[in-house]
């Protein structure tokens, strides 16, 4: 395989196709080609690359002839049935959908936390969710030091997480509500605008949605430890851009909030904003765009022996997405893995 391999971008009209478009040419990823692929429906469109128009083409069963790296951010279903036939083809995938994360065959990856996972692949390689990314992340260092037993998470998820579309209706329910129109829901079974919704996905037997679950099966897998119990509420907020996640974790060694800076102020990919008094904590307008996962308000938890309160940002589209894929990817080409075994 050459260093310099030809990549596909499936679902490349998307918020976080184009997010990985921006994060290769951003990080000047060793592409020989880029080639753009997505439905029918954008088929023929161009799209700007590195100071050039690339014309969008239809994904089939065909497109991966001579690919050798794609990275997938179709929804589900285009995952299922496309990245094996991208398989057969002799291509490495990287997939952004919930479809292939939690087979056995297939490591879920988070560069920060378990690049080693990488070396076992079989061709697919799993994104993680994106609000089980940021958390990871963060949270990764402390577990190392302290062993976390338990975590409690709830999170405040921005409308980018449920693709464009979705982008699109926030931004129009706003300006229905202030011109007195009438509010479209077609993304959201409720408003948005002005609203809370705690439902992401669909809802469960054990009534938690998926959304919920994924950040506890892919928790327990991205840090290799099955021990570890979380519970979640996830919740949809109307923000355009950024996650954010009020986390509790209890561990077996304590870790006070000084030490928790301290290692946190150490880790790959986290920045601490922790100065209350100063009014500086993350929050999802100034992480969006960024590349970091950004942690404050880390405090004492004072109804248990060793436990502590955080609040975690990052920009979903980013790092809860496009850059992880694209980070994965690099990894890929540096340790010499960008082979179907
Ligand atoms: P298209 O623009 O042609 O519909 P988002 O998550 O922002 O909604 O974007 C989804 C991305 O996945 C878009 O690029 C979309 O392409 C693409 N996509 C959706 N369904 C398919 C499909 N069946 N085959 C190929 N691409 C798809």
């Amino acid at each position: 395989m050459s260093t310099h391999p030809v990549v596909a971008v499936v679902g490349a009209t998307g918020a976080v196709g184009r997010e990985m478009l921006k994060t290769l040419e951003q990080r000047n990823f060793p592409a020989r080609e880029v080639i753009p692929l997505a439905s029918s429906r954008s088929a023929g469109s161009r799209i700007s690359f590195k100071g050039r128009e690339l014309t969008v083409q239809e994904l089939g069963s065909e497109s991966f002839k001579g690919v050798d790296l794609a990275v997938f951010s179709a929804g589900g279903s285009t995952s299922e049935k496309f990245a094996p036939v991208a398989v057969k083809s002799g291509c490495v995938v990287v997939d952004n959908s919930n479809a292939w994360r939690m087979h056995d065959q297939v490591p879920l990856v988070v560069p920060e936390v378990n690049p080693e996972a990488l070396d076992s692949h079989t061709g697919i390689i799993a994104n993680p969710n994106c609000s089980t990314i940021q958390m990871v992340v963060v949270l990764k260092p402390l577990h190392d030091v302290g062993t976390i037993k338990r975590v409690i998470v709830s999170t405040y998820q921005a409308v980018s997480g449920s693709g464009q579309k979705a982008v699109e209706e926030l931004e129009s329910q706003v300006k229905a509500l202030f011109s007195m129109q009438e509010v479209v829901s077609q993304v959201y079974p409720h408003q948005i605008a002005f609203n809370c919704l705690p439902h992401i996905d669909v809802f469960l037997e054990n009534d938690y949605t998926k959304e919920e679950m994924k950040m506890v099966n892919e928790t327990r897998k991205i840090m290799g430890d099955d021990n570890i119990r979380v519970s979640a509420t996830t919740v949809r907020v109307p923000v355009f851009f950024g996650h954010s996640e009020s986390v509790n974790i209890e561990t077996e060694k304590k870790i006070t909030p000084q030490q928790a800076r301290a290692i946190l102020t150490q880790a790959p990919g986290v920045k601490v904003l922790d100065n209350p008094s100063e009014k500086i904590y993350p929050m999802p307008l100034f992480a969006a765009g960024q590349d970091d996962t950004f942690v404050g308000r880390i405090r004492e938890d004072e109804t248990i022996d060793n436990g502590l309160n955080m609040w975690i940002v990052a920009d979903n589209i980013r790092k809860g997405a496009a850059l992880n894929t694209i980070q994965i990817a690099e990894l890929l080409v540096e340790k010499n893995l960008l082979r179907v075994p």
